[in-house]
């Protein structure tokens, strides 16, 4: 006998440091809890920080007041803002050029980040729904995972906008609109990944138990977040969270790479909070595509 899905488990099985995202209810009693998810844990790098805070509250506002197809408000980002995003730019360019597989480097193309400023949603999103369909949309925090998921089958993809602590410009304990922009967003201005994300999404939808939708989220934490792919015999990364952050970058070299074995990845456990010592490793993007593609549209 199978077990109905709780919110409790929705959260546990979808808690990495690029996609816990959790509750945003509707209606106007639901406010306070909404500013409650920006609240931020004693252990967060800005958790002493007043101002980081007011910040960052100031900007989540913004998400709270939008409603789906309006058009993105503008985050008034400060000069502090835009030199963590030049920090980790200025580390994270490079490293992408040597890591990136093909696909990624060609959708960063099309892109094309500044140097010098965070990159506001409205503008990416533009971009990449002219390229893919898909659209970015700002919400305040962490997101419930299951409302997460199933916008990927409509096209929506849920975006934070506050950038993180400066203090740690090259860690994030939650997603930030690095870890969105340059890991999501240029992977959805790839039509193949995007497709990708869509059908996750359809197949999240069709999941009604427990246990499935933990395999299904494992096999969404090895591939989107965590994907790695042959090119020219050499290892390279289409997974967001590799590709947002220089570190993960580095030791994804260091990894224990297992062929690309949906069903195995299906069972394999991971911990979010350490860079990751297994990955699986397609002997190609188009293998990559094909088989989780077909995964995806047979998923039951
Ligand atoms: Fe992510």
């Amino acid at each position: 006998m199978t077990t109905p899905i709780e919110p409790a488990t929705w959260q546990s099985v979808l808690s990495d440091h690029g996609d816990m995202r959790i509750v945003a209810v509707d209606g106007d009693e639901a406010v306070a809890d909404r500013n409650a998810i920006v609240q931020l844990d004693p252990d967060h790098p800005g958790f002493r920080d007043q101002h980081y805070r007011r910040r960052r509250n100031r900007i989540a506002q913004l998400a709270i007041n939008y409603r789906s197809g309006d058009p993105i408000p503008e985050a008034p980002y400060t000069a502090d803002e835009h030199r963590v995003w030049q920090t980790i730019w200025q580390a994270l360019r490079p490293a992408q050029q040597k890591a990136a597989c093909a696909e990624y480097l060609a959708a960063l193309q099309l892109l094309n980040f500044s140097d010098e400023r965070i990159p506001q949603l409205r503008e990416v999103s533009e971009q990449v729904q002219a390229i893919s369909g898909f659209r970015l949309e700002p919400v305040a925090g962490l997101v419930q995972p299951k409302v997460f998921l199933e916008n990927l089958a409509d096209g929506v993809f849920l975006c934070t906008q506050y950038i993180r602590h400066h203090s740690t410009p090259f860690y994030t304990p939650e997603p930030d609109v690095v870890h969105e922009i340059v890991g999501h967003g240029v992977t959805l201005a790839s039509a193949r990944l995007a497709e990708l994300n869509r059908l996750f999404g359809n197949a999240v939808r069709r999941t009604h138990h427990a246990a499935a939708l933990e395999s299904l989220s494992r096999v969404y934490w090895f591939t989107i977040e965590f994907g790695v792919v042959r090119e020219d015999g050499l290892v390279k990364a289409y997974g967001t969270g590799l590709l947002s952050s220089a570190g993960e970058l580095e030791e994804m070299h260091r990894a224990e790479l297992r062929p690309l074995d949906l069903e195995a990845a299906a069972r394999e456990k991971y911990d979010p909070t350490h860079f990751q010592p297994v990955l699986f490793c397609a002997d190609s993007f188009d293998e990559m595509y094909a088989s989780l593609k077909s995964f995806l549209m047979n998923w039951t």
